[in-house]
């Protein structure tokens, strides 16, 4: 087999057999097919698009170019949940050690924040002397001994999509729903998931912008789910604004406490809720929604999933005096706050730039591995369809310095639309896909 017959093939839209497939992703993953030549590939996939039988050959590929984690020791049924990314998405915070105190484990591998798009391992290191970097090992007995553990991808784990993805974010081939699709779930199954729990965003805030795009992806993974012999379900969420009010890391893990304690944002704990009773019924824990959503529920309400949350933070070696008392969290030097410039109701918020304000504060990366300032980030405190009188805060800029404070504010003023007429709230969820 050649590489270039591979190219070719689906550059005249004929579909690839599994084994033409699996033959290219090792030959890359080994180093014997160049990146030169994969960047070619991707970009045919990009443009003539991939049948589910291939994407799934390509996920199956990924999963397998490293180690494959069997949780069977560990957990009687491995249940994951994943979002796509988008702007002040703090769930994980929240639904891990939730879902987990309602007798569910939950073993999570997260990442970094990257663009506009926040991550959950940047908000846990707000924490002083939080560890991600676990071993194989670690996240397995943790898992086992607390029931809830987050932690960094090992290098080892879907290594071809560690190098595809670094690739593909350099040559254009990004906006590839069966690259995308088949990246996710490579990484869900190399990690041991026998049921996930999708968070699909859609909006100006997140990867896919329209509904059709979110839905195609949503539901080709699903598919691959299943084809797998695996249970996925997908929400389809509203990322057109901010999730909460809370955007920057230490503002974010200080809004996931305030949620496991009951004091956190309406929007953002209904999010938390629903996602996390769905964890309980494809994790077999609950036989319906509406048991599952009763058992989440009273244990917010009681306190054992702030508990549990207390008890993980611990075990991963992060100081618990600082999530008992948040102010000992990284804070900024400015808090400035941004007054609405007429009255009226609020028709947009526009998370993308919301996002991207935040990044300017320091709160992400322009590129991978730059340094980031945990105290820095926006409180959002206008909500689409709410009415505002001129002068009324809108937003809270925490930053570090005045320049960059003065951009920010800029790009806030420019993220909200103001008008005379009333508009409908925005709604959290567009579907289920199951
Ligand atoms: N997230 C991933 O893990 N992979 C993609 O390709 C896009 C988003």
């Amino acid at each position: 087999m050649r590489a270039v017959d591979i190219i070719i093939k689906k550059r005249d839209k004929q579909e690839l057999t599994a084994h033409e497939i699996e033959w290219f992703i090792q030959g890359y993953t080994s180093g014997e097919i160049p990146d030169y030549q994969a960047a070619a590939w991707a970009m045919t996939v990009l443009l003539n698009g991939m049948s589910d039988d291939e994407t799934t050959a390509l996920t199956l590929a990924m999963a397998r170019s490293g180690e494959m984690l069997d949780l069977s020791g560990a957990v009687e049924i491995a249940v994951d949940k994943h979002s796509t990314g988008g702007v002040g998405d703090k769930t994980t915070l929240v639904v891990a050690p939730l879902v987990a105190a309602c007798g569910l484990p939950v073993g999570k591998m997260s990442g970094r924040g990257l663009g506009f798009s926040g991550g959950t391992l940047d908000k846990l290191e707000s924490i002083c002397g939080f560890r991600a970097d676990l071993t194989t090992e670690q996240f397995l007995r943790q898992m086992a001994d607390i029931g809830v553990v987050v932690c960094g991808q090992t290098a080892d784990l879907a290594p071809a999509d560690g190098k595809l993805y670094a690739l593909r974010d350099v040559t254009g081939t990004v906006q590839s729903i069966p690259l995308i699709a088949s990246s996710i779930m490579s990484k869900k199954i190399a990690a041991g998931a026998q049921a996930i729990v999708l968070d699909v965003k859609v909006g100006c805030g997140a990867f896919m912008k329209t509904l059709p795009e979110a839905e195609q992806l949503a539901r080709l993974m699903v598919e691959i789910a299943r084809k797998t012999g695996r249970k996925a379900v997908a929400y389809l969420s509203d990322m057109n604004q901010p999730l909460g009010k809370a955007v920057g890391n230490a503002l974010e893990l200080r809004e996931a406490i305030d949620t496991l304690q009951c004091r956190g944002p309406k929007d953002f704990e209904e999010h938390c809720l629903e996602i996390a009773s769905r964890m309980m019924v494809v994790g077999k824990q609950s036989p319906s929604m509406d048991k599952a959503c009763l058992t989440v529920e009273q244990t917010l309400r009681n306190g054992q999933a702030w508990e549990k949350f207390l008890a993980w933070i611990a075990a991963q070696g992060g100081d618990v005096q600082m999530v008992i008392d948040p102010q000992k969290l990284p804070t900024s030097a400015i808090q400035r706050q941004i007054l609405a410039p007429q009255t009226g109701y609020l028709h947009q918020v526009h998370a993308e730039k919301v996002g991207l304000a935040a990044v300017l504060l320091g709160a992400g990366r322009a590129k991978k591995g730059d340094p980031i300032d945990y105290g820095v980030g926006i409180e959002v405190l206008g909500k689409v369809g709410q009415m505002v009188q001129k002068g009324e805060p809108l937003f809270i800029v925490h930053a570090n310095d005045e320049q960059t404070l003065h951009q920010a504010q800029e790009m806030l003023l420019e993220a909200i639309v103001i008008k005379e007429n009333p508009v409908e709230p925005l709604p959290h969820f567009y579907g289920v896909i199951e």
